[in-house]
């Protein structure tokens, strides 16, 4: 071989190397957008880690990063995104990336528990009080808000968005074709039900690819089946697991997965919706994150889409909030402090939160920008019994959650109603000892 041929072919050997060699260190990397390994080390960056990769999350974010970038022009935005709903892979790389002290400059993370516990009591956080204090927010956003992203006096988050779980998603025209009625109660929707599948429609969506779509469908029967003070009292220990009402909850949910898509365990939660969009079934339980999945499709609210609170829970909203947090001795914190700003903004929040599919938790924002679904989550949210979402880290640790993620998994699989109930009452035990 001639000398400029042999230099060439080390050239591509030393680029591949490199190459597997950022991969491996960071797995993540291969799915952030917008972004080139060069770039961590450039001066004015600004890192932001987040699960938003499907449609409506992911434009929400981007409409962020538009108007970060208006005010901020010399700033790079890295798009860290970990593909999986509700955090499923990003908890796990954020953990590896903040123990190896390489945190990114500001983290998505659910409001409550999840977050106090994983976070802020293992003191890898800035609390960030005082910019709620330089720009006028304490009396800004809703008590209880502030209340889920404190700890000992000090707030470690700023609050983006308000979601709404106990919500079921139908797809219009099947409705109309057969003119079905929004069901309100536990039996009107078994029927409703039966009679999709009468006529060959699936009923419900399901894609629980990575389990918490389905543990989402049991929160909601758990939310009808104890009220809200009998499912708040989960978590505290004044409801019992091992009862027979918990039994007839898990039998219930055991009976409603037999109306969904014999495919469910192979596919995300979008895909699901998809399912939806396409008329391939006509209905999903998840959470108001899907409004902003069918409103990125194209599909416009009540003409194509529409929604009914979880039969049986009219009354009750399940909440769940994200949040962005400011890890310590971050590498871009001026950046960061930007983007907090930003996020805790009217115009942020009102910018993103109508595409999103979520409600400010700003109690100033501009209802106009929201849209007729979004309106009733906001009346909702202010007059109705307001409970935390287990599977969105708004009632418990990460690792209670995992607990009873498992134990619906298996429950999934081998439909042991009694095993389960004994799991979830230790699991309960252990975490309320
Ligand atoms: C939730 C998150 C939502 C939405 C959803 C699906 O955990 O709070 O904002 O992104 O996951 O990814």
């Amino acid at each position: 071989m001639n000398k400029p041929i042999i230099a060439a072919f080390s050239s591509i050997l030393i680029i591949l190397f490199v190459f597997l060699f950022l991969v491996l260190n960071n797995p993540g990397i291969l799915m952030q957008n917008k972004v080139k390994s060069a770039d961590y080390d450039k001066d004015n960056t600004l890192e932001i880690f987040s699960w938003w990769t499907a449609g409506g999350e992911a434009e929400g974010l981007s409409e962020l990063y538009r108007l970060y970038s208006q005010s901020n022009p010399g700033v790079e935005i890295i798009n860290a995104t970990i593909v999986g709903g509700a955090g499923t892979n990003a908890q796990a790389v954020l953990n590896t990336r903040m123990e190896g002290n390489r945190p990114p400059d500001s983290f998505q993370v659910h409001a409550g528990p999840e977050f106090i516990k994983s976070w802020v009591k293992q003191g890898l956080l800035e609390p960030v009080t005082f910019l709620y204090e330089e720009n006028g927010w304490m009396d800004k956003f809703s008590p209880d808000i502030i209340e889920r992203v404190s700890y000992e006096g000090e707030i470690y988050a700023v609050p983006l968005n308000i979601h709404r779980g106990n919500l079921v998603w139908f797809n219009s025209s099947i409705f109309r074709k057969y003119k079905i009625p929004l069901p309100e109660t536990p039996k009107e929707f078994i029927n409703t039900m039966e009679l999709l599948a009468e006529n060959g429609i699936t009923p419900l969506a399901l894609g629980d690819k990575n389990i918490w779509p389905a543990v989402r469908l049991l929160e909601n029967i758990l939310i009808v089946n104890l009220g809200g003070d009998g499912y708040n009292g989960l978590w505290t220990g004044t409801t019992r697991w091992n009862s027979e009402n918990i039994e007839s909850v898990l039998r219930e949910f055991l009976e409603i997965l037999k109306y969904t898509n014999s495919d469910h365990s192979a596919l995300t939660w979008d895909e699901a919706v998809q399912y939806v969009i396409d008329g391939k079934s006509a209905m999903i339980s998840i959470g108001d994150f899907a409004e902003g999945y069918f409103r990125a499709e194209g599909l416009t609210l009540e003409e194509d889409f529409g929604w009914f609170p979880y039969p049986g829970s009219l009354g009750v909203f399940s909440m769940f909030s994200d949040t962005f947090a400011l890890p310590k001795d971050v590498e871009h914190r001026e950046n960061a402090l930007q983007w907090l700003r930003l996020l805790g903004s009217q115009e942020g929040q009102d910018a993103f939160n109508p595409i999103k599919g979520s409600i400010s938790p700003r109690m100033d924002s501009d209802i106009r920008y929201y849209d007729v679904y979004l309106k009733s989550a906001y009346k909702s949210y202010s007059t109705d019994r307001i409970v935390g979402s287990f599977v969105h880290g708004a009632a418990i640790d990460a690792e209670w959650e995992e607990q009873i993620t498992e134990i619906t998994r298996n429950l999934m699989i081998d439909s042991d109603t009694l095993k389960a109930l004994q799991l979830l009452q230790s699991a309960a035990d252990e975490h309320l000892e």
